[in-house]
């Protein structure tokens, strides 16, 4: 691929719950410039078939590509899922692909000390078997456990967090008899680093829970390592903010999930 590091890495997700990754991937590397692009007009995809999901994220990808990106992160766990295979085709040499659920299986497939792995995201993302899979692919010794757990994502984006209402809700799911004795928790969704002390807390901070938020910025860090394409100058910052519906509840769950004042410039695809 002849691709240079000063182009920037272009982040997707289904609306505004991936710019957690994106916050993750800044401050761990702070000289790369972002290209983020939030699909606001068809989210949720935690709910859709996974054909629509790969539609919506090979639009997605022709755009990141115009944009002239070194490398596309789905920094959706639901088009993870669905689209890897179809975006990494699609992307072909002009491109690296990366996705947010392989950091999170490698990193649990290879830790000496989890035996029962649980897992919790979208329907889409349990119901595609896709965590299970891969981690059972590199140790078949480890048990995995998912649960969808689908309200979580709408009551996050009505702000019920660290309150009675969140409190309930998490501690319904999380008492589910599928995921009884787990030693970790992979948080398989978007939005769920915003809940992580509230799931920790849960659980008498004694399960290990997984951002796999955190993982994703050192598995991209370590991958731009690999391909020589880190970018070490050390420019300005430079964040653009696409989405393809705007209205001013996205740029107040835009903020939360990125952590900063943000601008949003609306992208129909
Ligand atoms: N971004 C999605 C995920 O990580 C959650 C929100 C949605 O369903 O679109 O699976």
């Amino acid at each position: 691929m002849n691709l240079k590091k000063s182009q920037p890495i272009g982040i997707f997700d289904s609306g505004a719950g991936g710019l957690t990754v994106a916050s993750a991937v800044k401050k761990l590397l702070p000289n790369e410039k972002i290209i983020y692009f939030g699909d606001t007009a068809h989210l949720p995809y935690g709910d859709k078939s996974s054909e629509t999901v790969k539609n919506y994220s090979l639009r997605i990808t022709d755009f990141l590509l115009e944009k002239n990106c070194k490398l596309i992160l789905i920094a959706c766990n639901t088009a993870s899922a669905a689209a890897y295979d179809a975006v990494k085709e699609r992307a072909a040499d002009k491109a690296v692909v990366l996705n947010v659920i392989d950091p999170a299986t490698e990193y649990v497939a290879k830790h000496p000390d989890l035996k029962k792995i649980g897992v919790i995201g979208t329907k889409g993302t349990v119901s595609s078997g896709t965590y299970t899979n891969k981690i059972k692919a590199l140790n078949p010794e480890k048990e995995v456990v998912s649960l969808a757990t689908p309200l979580l994502v709408p009551m996050i984006e009505e702000g019920f967090i660290y309150d009675n209402i969140s409190n309930s809700i998490i501690k319904e799911y999380l008492s589910s008899a599928k995921l009884d004795n787990i030693d970790s928790l992979i948080l398989a969704c978007t939005h769920y680093p915003i809940i992580k002390n509230q799931i920790r807390k849960f659980y008498n901070f004694k399960t290990l829970v997984i951002d796999s938020s955190e993982v994703v910025a050192r598995k991209l860090k370590e991958t731009l390592v690999e391909n020589n394409l880190l970018n070490s100058e050390n420019s300005l910052p430079e964040y653009k903010f696409f989405v393809s519906d705007f209205t001013d509840f996205f740029k107040t769950l835009a903020e939360m999930f990125f952590d900063e004042k943000i601008e949003l410039q609306k992208k129909y695809l």
